[in-house]
């Protein structure tokens, strides 16, 4: 049993329920033992131990005539009536929620908490100047809610727009212009004589996750970072002649939304990077403050994401040579300008990152023949802001924490004994079929179980079909501070990672507007998508779990290996 490297010993990474009938699962069969871990999509799953595993093909069939878009949508909006950052006490009714979904179906469940280093906005301040001395106008730094927001009350409760772990300071000086923000982009402005040193860089979203851009704004010498969501990329357009609308009108980001995230350049918790956390109270090694402020995977300087609005006005501001037009926004927007300044930012930002409780929930269904062998299906809970499309989406490295935690303390067995880790994120963005990332031995699964489910937009074909014809072939899993990460990365555990719908059409992602309102009106109107996922989800789960030959397919895997590797 894995032990924390401060030797400790730890719950075993299976809490045996004390009713031995029910952590026998009640005759679930199954060879393998499933873990649902930290899954809210509780009630497909469960339909599984009423199931005669004799059958395959009849209990798969009645697995899949048991998916219910209204459960899928009441467990959505009970899970997103109020914001739920990771270590509040909300993120902890949410816990006792999918805990209760899980015990009401009669899964052994329980929580194990880790105490892992989180962080929070204390102070925040942003103000503009035209030039250096001049009056500067502070920015509200406030995303509005909309008419009729069912949710506007709870809104309260949304953390000011902020970035975790951001560093705390001053910073006063003049503003560039960095486009999306890639290292290409701070070569151009070198190349045209626009010296970043010292200066406020103000970047885009589109392109790269915040803590990189953040983090390549440091490496050009800037002091601080803002990040805004243009228009352009987040906006949508409007019918030519018509005004431009955004949610809840349509789909699209509003004027005041702002897409916060995590600076931390790792995995988990970062006192504790690549070995596991403890509960508060219990003791694990872990670095000191000290360690970390001097620690690469910290931003290093004070950052703040803002609005489209903010981001505009501080370019209407801005001289110096016009930007090319690759750089330029959409419709409409002023003409963008690479500065430096003469427009002063005065940015100040306050942050509390501090030791604070997470909870994974397990629920474990005993498996009858190979009980040591584990196929594991998870996702995160904590969100953001309401969560309802992201609970927890897979760019925030400190929403992954729990998962990681708990993957860096079982790293030996779940390496000897994992058959799987199933993870669904985000499972629907919008229309356009089923997207899946896997590591290549679960590609056949993938196929052969989207096979079997009729697409939720068109049932006159399978989910197989639109996906093939939408997103082929099937990516990889890849990137750091995602729910896998811990799980493919350290441990090499075969995984998938999965969604309906294409990014693109999520503008909302990680802003207020990630609300119940915004799924039903337009990621999900009638549910259907949702339990399409679920139902590819639990057909590969109960393949793994009850095939005679575990079915993992290594042909594409020695073909990807044949591919030359040509994205570094
Ligand atoms: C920047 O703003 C802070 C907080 O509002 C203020 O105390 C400070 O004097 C400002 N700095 C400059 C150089 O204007
Ligand atoms: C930081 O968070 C801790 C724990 O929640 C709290 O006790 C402390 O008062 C906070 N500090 C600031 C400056 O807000
Ligand atoms: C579930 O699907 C049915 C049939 O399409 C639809 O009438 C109902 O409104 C859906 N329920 C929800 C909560 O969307």
């Amino acid at each position: 049993m894995a032990t924390s490297r401060g030797g400790k010993q730890r719950q075993p990474l299976l809490h045996h329920s004390p009713t031995p009938a029910a952590a026998n699962g009640g005759g679930a069969a199954g060879r393998r033992r499933f873990i649902a871990f930290l899954a809210a999509a509780a009630a497909l799953v469960a339909s599984y131990h009423l199931l005669a595993p004799t059958d395959s093909s009849r209990y798969h069939a009645l697995y899949l005539s048991l998916g219910c878009n209204a459960t899928a949508a009441a467990h959505l909006r009970a899970l997103t009536l109020r914001p739920h950052v990771a270590g509040t006490e909300a993120n902890a009714a949410a816990a006792r929620y999918v805990l209760d979904a899980f015990s009401s179906l009669s899964f052994p469940a329980h929580i194990t908490p880790y105490s892992v280093l989180l962080s929070y906005p204390v102070h925040r301040s942003l103000s503009l100047a035209a030039a250096r001395g001049l009056a500067a106008r502070p920015f509200s730094l406030v995303q509005e809610t909309y008419k009729d927001d069912p949710y506007a009350a709870a809104a309260a409760e949304v953390l000011p727009t902020y970035f975790a772990y951001s560093a705390s300071g001053s910073v006063a000086a003049e503003v560039v212009y960095a486009n999306y923000g890639h290292n290409e982009d701070y070569a151009y402005l070198a190349s045209r004589g626009v010296d970043v040193a010292g200066k406020v860089a103000l970047v885009r979203y589109g392109d790269l996750h915040c803590e990189d851009m953040v983090r390549n704004a440091r490496a050009a010498g800037a002091a601080a970072a803002i990040v805004y969501t243009d228009a352009k990329d987040f906006g949508g357009s409007a019918p030519k002649g018509a005004k431009r609308r955004w949610f809840p009108d349509t789909r699209w980001l509003p004027p005041t939304g702002v897409q916060v995230g995590t600076l931390y350049y790792g995995n988990g918790d970062p006192t504790t990077p690549l070995w596991p956390s403890c509960a508060a109270g219990d003791d694990c090694e872990r670095l000191s403050s000290e360690d970390l402020a001097g620690s690469e995977a910290m931003p290093g300087i004070p950052a703040l994401p803002v609005s489209a609005r903010d981001g505009e006005t501080i370019l209407k501001a801005m001289g110096g040579d016009v930007a090319p037009p690759k750089w330029q926004g959409g419709e409409g927007a002023p003409v963008y300008r690479l500065g430096p300044g003469p427009a002063v930012l005065n940015l100040t930002y306050i942050g509390n990152d501090t030791l604070a409780t997470i909870e994974n929930v397990f629920a474990v269904i005993q498996g009858k023949e190979e009980p040591d062998r584990y196929v594991i299906v998870g996702n995160h809970r904590d969100a953001w802001t309401f969560g309802a499309v992201d609970p927890n989406s897979g760019t925030a490295a400190m929403l992954e924490i729990g998962s990681t935690e708990w993957a860096e303390e079982n790293m030996d067995t779940l390496a000897s004994r994992a058959v799987a880790y199933l993870n669904v994120d985000i499972s629907v963005f919008g229309p356009g079929g089923l997207k899946p990332r896997a590591t290549p031995q679960l590609d056949e699964l993938i196929k052969e179980a989207s096979k079997m489910v009729p697409d939720p937009d068109d049932p006159s074909e399978t989910m197989y079909d639109t996906m093939m014809r939408h997103h082929p072939p099937i990516t990889r899993v890849a990137g750091a501070g995602t729910d896998f990460a811990a799980f493919v990365q350290h441990i090499g555990i075969p995984s998938l990672d999965m969604s309906y719908g294409r990014f693109d059409d999520y503008p909302v992602y990680h802003s207020l507007y990630d609300d119940y309102v915004w799924v039903e009106r337009f990621g999900d109107p009638l549910f259907h998508r949702h339990v399409a996922v679920a139902s590819v989800w639990g057909l590969i789960v109960l393949k793994l779990a009850d095939d005679e030959i575990v079915p993992l397919n290594y042909v594409p895997y020695a073909s990807e290996l044949e591919v030359p590797f040509i994205h570094i």
